[in-house]
């Protein structure tokens, strides 16, 4: 039983005290008692001792496949593991399948034999599903199973062997006793399942309650019984800050090791603020002593450099090295941790370190569920992201204005303010597509109501901001209040909120007080949560308001770790320690499904942010990086963040432009824009203790460089519209990381400060160090890149001082590419619509050039059905071409008709050959058009530009030089 109640005034108090601490803390750390060590979660505990016994000399993993169980079948091989769990020999039986699938992954599910016939017994009368929870597929994957035809197994006494994957190049080896597999790719090791002995699964056993021993009349009380050297402590029920989590089937999690032979660097399991390249977690200096940890959580003032969880998880991995790089998949929605360790493996013990590789060891270990994990052999970073959104699916395509600038702050305190910053961003010519309201926009924290004295006329306030194509979101939160208004009474009358161990609608306390929350795992309850948003439901919205998903961790003020208590049950009975990681993106999803049905026969893309997440979340919205601080090792963190993100199938990420606690000094603020102008979404958020911050508050200089910041990212718009389109199709971050760009060039492995911005070429390193005026950028290569700015130039490999005063971003063209751009200043990008681009050649060492541009109406699904121009541009012996590289649909030509008008106004060739000096014009296939020419200067390149060249974005052309 759940020892931990709270007396309405107590919790009152204790939500007053929480945002009390949020608005009068300045200097600012995470309350590190809130949230559990590896040694206060017993399970942790357990998988890390399990893990020391077996790295002890002698030891010998109890798990053995049956060999007579095994079966092939369709590219899956099936079979039972016998898990030894005594002395005396007994056995339990595991089913074992692997998978072999058509686009070459392998998939490895390990459950009990048992728990699946529904043979157990659950403690306390539980409610709670007897199964290991095998539904986060359902939620998580959405294609990519097709099992393999071409792959093929053959047997021995000891192993079976699986060919399979492109020609046949991947092999699989299970080695019966003692049980692992090695995957190879071209006959050598890349990952190891169980090298190391460390697979456990806690098999379900009944409780037997031992009775006290007696202690007689004058003896001493006997000695308690040894128990098998386990720790049995918290196998019945843990408590922990006050709370007592039951735990009506005992012991069950899961844990394996994966070792990663030769790889020195992994990257992935986000969300943890801290470098790219992970770190090791078992001590020793410069390390973590801590596992990384999924279980998302609240975490108020979260701290750097740590392998603490945050709001979202995604237990996907990639191990990289010089010519190789794969990755694991750890499909479950439980609490997860991940211990990493490094290696140096001598190739021979005479060698003296001298040839070694690095192995990284890794252990994964979650409190229940299953063993299922996806494997992923590359070779390249591309391969594996892809092949991991194959089956998570890839980055929803947002709309235009989701990529382009958000204004939020926690609060537009009336319908009036936010019209009054929507006249002033104007009026200082300030562009930004979206104003956001925070949760005090609502009557009483009573979501899809507006506070009626505060914002009387939603509908007024919506339509100014239409009038510029601005738009509105708003926040929606999953803790229902628990007043009696009608949603929460509809709520408790359809029975669709979470409910507690006892199967009563559980209540716990969050923004509004008590609350309830929405179960978003249940079909019925994402049936009525669509049905909150139609337009004559949700009085006062219309098609310019949006969704922002915020607490959906879920965060309870006065639960366990800030969130749900793990008993609590869900939807089909399955408890919340099961699915606790994927609850966010229930959340996401239900809402998302919602903006698709506001109102019939209008179709847009929904745009939803969402704090919580996990893997598939992708697919429904944008995500932000939490509660940050306005502080330089804040700003410093967001990128490592971001990046991560990106590899991990998520890249539409930002941080809180400005940080969400305290006030920025200005510089801060002015860099923090120049940053966020790089970020997938770009937001400034603020605490609502903090000073007003919008960008024409800060005064000159800092006002002008902020717009200018702004201006460069709605003038990129194109590119990155590019990019994201990029990351829907293949999965390719949007803003991509060294190694993933140069994954041969170890130099740029642990490099987590600059990154390329989509396929452009665009090297950026914005400055995020307190009174820095350079920066130190390092190239990979040998070609010439170009400062964006005033085409100074750059060559050789290695690192590159760039000067960078207050007003500067370090930004950098790599020669060979095409930049598309528009660059006409507007209000927002939604009147930048029709306006004419400008194609930015950054020429190569031979003179030559390529690059992309996609474009569609930025609005709806018509580009499903092939509305949308997808070009490629090529400079090459002194000829420009666009040629289309699109699929043709039934609305292409209706959607090119309207693009006929829209045309490239200006063409610039930067490092434009000496011989144009002279030259005056280019030919254009239908005439003439002007050129200008501008030489070399002091280290800077020489340039050319082509003036209204007349020649349309849609179309087939060549311009000849
Ligand atoms: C927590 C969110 O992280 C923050 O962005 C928001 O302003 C507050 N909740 C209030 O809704």
């Amino acid at each position: 039983m759940r020892s931990f109640t709270l007396s309405t005034k107590w919790t009152a108090l204790f939500v007053l005290f929480t945002a009390l601490c949020c608005l009068f803390t300045p200097t600012v750390t995470v309350k590190h008692e809130l949230f559990k060590t590896c040694d206060q979660a017993g399970f942790c505990k357990r998988n890390r001792a399990f893990a020391d016994s077996a790295s002890a000399t002698g030891w010998e993993t109890p798990y053995k496949i049956a060999p007579e169980s095994l079966s092939w079948k369709n590219g899956q091989l099936q079979g039972t593991i016998l898990k030894t769990i005594n002395k005396n020999g007994e056995t339990v039986r595991l089913l074992i399948t692997i998978s072999f699938l058509e686009s070459g992954s392998a998939r490895v599910t390990i459950d009990e034999e048992k728990r699946q016939k529904g043979e157990i017994d659950l403690r306390h009368n539980s409610k709670a599903r007897k199964e290991r929870y095998n539904e986060a597929e359902s939620w998580a994957i959405v294609g990519g199973l097709e099992l393999s035809k071409t792959a093929v197994e053959f047997r021995d006494a000891a192993t079976s062997t699986v060919k399979y994957g492109p020609d046949g190049k991947f092999e699989a080896v299970i080695t019966y006793a003692p049980f692992g597999i090695d995957f190879k790719r071209d006959s050598a090791t890349q990952i190891k399942f169980n090298d190391r002995g460390m697979l456990n699964v806690e098999h379900w056993r009944p409780k037997i309650d031992k009775p006290e021993p007696e202690k007689k009349e004058g003896e001493e009380a006997p000695a308690p019984e040894v128990q098998t050297g386990e720790d049995e402590s918290t196998w019945w029920d843990e408590s922990f800050g006050g709370s007592t989590d039951s735990k009506p089937k005992g012991p069950e999690s899961v844990g394996l090791d994966i070792t990663f032979p030769g790889y020195a660097h992994v990257y992935g399991i986000p969300e943890h603020a801290g470098p790219l390249s992970l770190k090791e977690t078992r001590g020793g200096s410069g390390n973590h002593e801590e596992p990384y940890r999924l279980y998302n959580a609240d975490v108020f003032e979260y701290i750097m450099d740590s392998p603490m969880t945050l709001y979202g998880a995604i237990p996907f991995m990639q191990a990289h090295s010089k010519d190789s790089t794969v990755g694991v998949f750890w499909l479950n929605a439980a609490e997860t941790w991940i211990d990493i360790i490094k290696q140096k493996e001598a190739h021979n013990p005479l060698s003296l370190g001298i040839g070694s590789r690095i192995d990284t060891k890794t252990h994964w270990f979650s409190e229940s569920g299953l063993i299922d994990v996806f494997v992923f052999l590359g070779p390249t970073p591309k391969d594996v992201t892809k092949a991991y959104g194959e089956l998570t699916g890839y980055t929803q395509l947002p709309q235009e204005f989701a990529i382009a600038y958000h204004q939020c702050r926690w609060n537009y305190n009336t319908d009036e303010d936010v019209k009054d910053v929507d006249r002033k961003m104007s009026k200082h010519q300030i562009p930004y597509d979206v104003i956001w309201l925070d949760i005090e926009y609502t009557h009483e924290k009573e979501y899809f109501t507006w506070d009626p004295l505060q914002f009387p006329d939603p509908i007024g306030m919506l339509k100014q901001l239409d009038k510029s194509e601005r738009k509105l979101v708003a926040i929606i939160d999953p803790h229902i209040k628990n007043n009696g208004y009608h949603i929460v009474e509809d709520l408790k009358k359809k029975d669709l909120a979470v409910h507690n161990k006892d199967g009563n609608i559980y209540e716990g306390w969050c923004w509004p007080g008590s609350s309830h929350w929405i179960d978003c795992f249940s079909p019925a309850a994402i049936k009525w949560w669509v049905s909150l948003f139609k337009y004559d439901t949700f009085k006062g919205t219309m098609h310019n308001l949006f969704i922002w998903n915020d607490m959906n961790e879920p965060s309870v003020f006065n639960g366990p770790e800030t969130t749900m208590p793990k008993d609590n049950l869900h939807y089909g009975n399955w408890e919340h320690r099961d699915v606790h990681n994927i609850n966010g993106m229930t959340f996401h999803n239900a809402t998302y499904q919602a903006l698709l049905e506001r109102k019939k026969g209008e179709i847009r893309r929904p745009f939803v942010l969402t704090r919580s997440f996990y893997a598939g979340s992708q697919r429904l919205g944008a995500m932000w990086t939490g509660d940050n601080q306005a502080s330089w090792d804040h700003l410093a963190a967001a990128f490592p963040m971001v990046l991560n993100n990106g590899i991990a199938g998520y890249p539409f990420a930002g941080a809180d432009v400005g940080g969400f606690f305290g006030n920025p000094e200005k510089d801060l603020l002015t860099r923090w824009y120049q940053a966020g102008a790089f970020y997938p979404f770009f937001r400034g958020h603020a605490h609502i203790d903090t000073r007003r911050r919008e960008p024409y508050l800060a005064g000159e200089p800092y006002t002008g460089i902020i717009t200018r910041a702004l201006r460069l990212r709605y003038a990129l718009l194109p590119a990155w519209y590019t990019a994201f389109h990029e990351a829907s199709v293949d999965g390719t971050p949007i803003i991509r990381p060294q190694y993933f760009e140069y994954p041969g060039d170890e130099a740029g492995f642990a490099i987590d400060d600059q990154f390329f911005v989509g396929s452009t070429g665009l090297l950026a390193k914005p400055v995020v160090k307190e009174g820095a005026d350079s920066v130190d950028i390092y190239l990979p290569d040998e070609e010439i890149y170009y400062d964006y700015f005033d085409y100074q130039k750059y060559s050789g490999r290695g690192s590159k001082t760039i000067s960078a005063p207050l007003e500067k971003i370090p930004l950098l063209m790599q020669g060979g590419h095409i930049i598309p751009r528009k660059d006409r200043p507007r209000r927002s990008s939604g009147l930048m619509k029709w306006d004419p681009y400008t194609l930015v050649i950054a020429l190569n060492k031979e003179g030559s050039a390529k690059g992309e541009l996609y474009v569609d109406d930025g609005e709806t699904f018509d580009y499903q059905s092939g509305a949308y121009i997808h070009r490629s541009f090529e400079f090459k012996d002194g000829v420009l071409a666009s040629m289309d590289i699109g699929k043709k649909g039934k609305l292409t030509d209706k959607y090119l008709k309207t693009m006929k008008g829209v045309r490239v106004e200006r063409i610039i060739i930067v490092g434009a050959p000496k011989e144009w000096e002279g030259k005056k014009s280019v030919k254009t296939g239908k005439g003439e058009a002007g050129l200008e020419f501008h030489g070399e200067e002091g280290g800077k390149a020489s340039w050319a530009v082509v003036r209204n060249p007349g020649v349309a974005i849609g179309e087939n052309w060549k311009i000849e030089f």
